[in-house]
């Protein structure tokens, strides 16, 4: 069956899809191209994912990029990466503007060399009040070490005598992950035939649907976005609740 955006119930979307970007190695590996050439590839599938959920009105997407693991990649490899994240970014930085996206970085940037650092920044800033979408970029993110970082915040300033403990709820924890100003993505998608978390956004996604596909991040098409936000709109969520008949 052929999918186009008429299939989907417009009114019936997500408000935030989280992607796990899976598959660039094994997708040049079975062209015969070099990795790096699947991460080229991958960048130009994520630039067009941000130009549909954008069409689509969908005001938040989080692109897991880069993980905390991925460090332990062979070191050109991390460098071809992060060169082709800093040359997207200084690309990609007018057309996030002109459109009205604000860029939202995640994870340990003090892992990234400060060139990098001071483009994010720069571009941060310059979309802070951008409304239209929010890209929320994962770099050097990992789901636990977010907790860990929130429960060392929260000590700190308990310590500090700032806060009490027994004031410490849901949204107060909230409010130290780096995602606060951000809702809990609807659907998670997560390409290339692996069926996992992989550390990515653990507390957020508490009652995330979750849309696998076996399709390698490079050939993830238009098509088969729409197809992910179709399964989801076939999906009833309850949040712990009972059927309504
Ligand atoms: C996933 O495939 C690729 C990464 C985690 C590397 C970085 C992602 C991109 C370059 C695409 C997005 C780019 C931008 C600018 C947002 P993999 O290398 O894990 O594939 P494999 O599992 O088949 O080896």
């Amino acid at each position: 069956m052929a999918f186009s955006s008429f299939s989907l119930d417009l009114s019936k979307l997500p408000k935030h899809v989280a992607i796990i970007m899976d598959g660039n190695g094994r997708w040049a590996k079975k062209h015969g191209f070099p990795r790096f050439y699947g991460h080229k590839k991958g960048a130009e599938t994520a630039k067009k994912v941000i130009e549909k959920t954008y069409e689509l009105r969908i005001p938040y997407l989080t692109l897991f990029a880069f993980s905390k693991e991925n460090w332990k990649r062979p070191k050109k490899e991390v460098e071809t990466i992060l060169e082709l994240f800093k040359v997207s970014l200084a690309k990609e930085k007018h057309f996030l503007i002109e459109k009205g996206i604000r860029l939202k970085v995640i994870g340990d940037r003090k892992d990234f060399s400060e060139d990098l650092v001071d483009l994010i920044e720069e571009i941060e800033e310059e979309t802070r009040h951008n409304s239209k979408l929010t890209l929320c970029l994962a770099l050097s993110y990992g789901g636990r070490a977010e907790i860990l970082k929130a429960v060392k915040d929260i000590s700190t300033k308990v310590k500090q005598g700032l806060l009490d403990p027994e004031t410490i709820d849901e949204k107060v924890f909230r409010e130290h992950l780096y995602t606060q100003d951000i809702p809990d993505p609807d659907l998670l998608i997560r390409t290339s035939g692996e069926e996992r978390l992989s550390n990515f956004l653990l507390f957020q996604i508490a009652y995330t649907e979750l849309y696998f596909t076996s399709v390698y991040w490079p050939e993830f098409t238009e098509e088969e976005y729409l197809k992910a936000l179709y399964s989801y709109q076939k999906r009833e969520r309850r949040f712990g609740g009972v059927h309504e008949f």
